[in-house]
């Protein structure tokens, strides 16, 4: 069961935090960056130490984020950091990004093994769907007023070039339409960030010529104070969407 909205909520606070859980990655960086722009703090999900300092590399500076280590790929990874959350240990939060995964792999379908389709979908769907079980229950607890919980997912699902990241993302699709319905009238705006481009951290990005995180930081930065966005895919195809948002009902 999950609460309904009621005048009871809590106001929202000026000093909020996004957990971010695939903290370190391309997309992870850009949430960082936007929870930052948006004078919210962060509360990052890393599994190491050299992960942790190439986030903080990547954003710049460590002001502002709490570090909390944890296998995001085992189904108690983020359990247990919301009971440190929950314990006072480490900061509690008001929002979640989510943009665990990234595994890029060539092996067509009829060569991909059990072993490798496993992998895949523990990298790039599990993370995730452990990510949402283990803290919209939080969130709901909480009853904060503006708290949001944000997906992203790439056009691989529907492109499917390569079979194994394309049905990871097929199911995190579904995940994001389910999560959608349920949170449809709660205190938690829950939406599905589509990207039909490719984001990679500043200095890769100049390189490589894609786009760079803290351009991209602008539509998550956007959609924290857009309380008309709820329960919907915003869909990035270009540069311009990034300013103007595009969204759509995911049901
Ligand atoms: N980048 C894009 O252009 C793009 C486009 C469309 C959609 N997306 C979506 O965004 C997701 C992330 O993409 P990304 O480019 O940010 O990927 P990335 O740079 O590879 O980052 C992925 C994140 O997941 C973590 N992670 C991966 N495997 C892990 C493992 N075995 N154990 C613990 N943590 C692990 C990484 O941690 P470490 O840093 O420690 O490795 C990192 O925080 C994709 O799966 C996709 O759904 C991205």
């Amino acid at each position: 069961m999950f609460p309904s909205m009621s005048p009871s909520h809590k106001t929202a606070s000026s000093m909020e935090t996004v957990l971010v859980v695939g903290s370190t990655g391309h997309i992870g960086v850009s949430a960082v960056m936007a929870a930052l722009k948006s004078k919210r703090k962060v509360l990052a999900i890393v599994r190491n130490q050299a992960s942790a300092q190439k986030l903080i590399k990547a954003v710049g500076s460590a002001e502002g984020i709490t570090l909390a280590y944890a296998d995001i790929t085992s189904d108690t990874g983020v359990r247990d950091v919301v009971q440190r959350v929950r314990a006072g240990e480490l900061p509690e939060f008001q929002h979640v990004y989510a943009c665990a995964g990234g595994l890029y792999g060539p092996p067509p379908l009829p060569d991909l093994s059990l072993e490798e389709l496993h992998r895949y979908m523990n990298v790039d769907f599990e993370t995730n769907f452990f990510a949402y079980r283990e803290t919209i229950r939080y969130l709901h607890q909480q009853d904060h007023g503006n708290s949001t919980w944000t997906l992203c997912v790439g056009s691989q699902g529907d492109l499917a070039m390569l079979p194994a990241p394309a049905m990871t993302q097929g199911a995190l699709y579904s995940m994001a339409t389910a999560a959608a319905r349920d949170n449809e009238f709660t205190n938690v705006r829950f939406n599905e960030v589509y990207l039909n481009l490719r984001v990679e951290v500043d200095e890769v990005a100049a390189k490589n010529g894609t786009v760079p995180s803290s351009t991209f930081a602008s539509v998550y930065e956007q959609l924290l104070s857009r309380a008309d966005i709820r329960s919907s895919r915003v869909r990035v195809d270009n540069l311009e969407d990034m300013k103007t948002l595009k969204w759509a009902k995911k049901f």
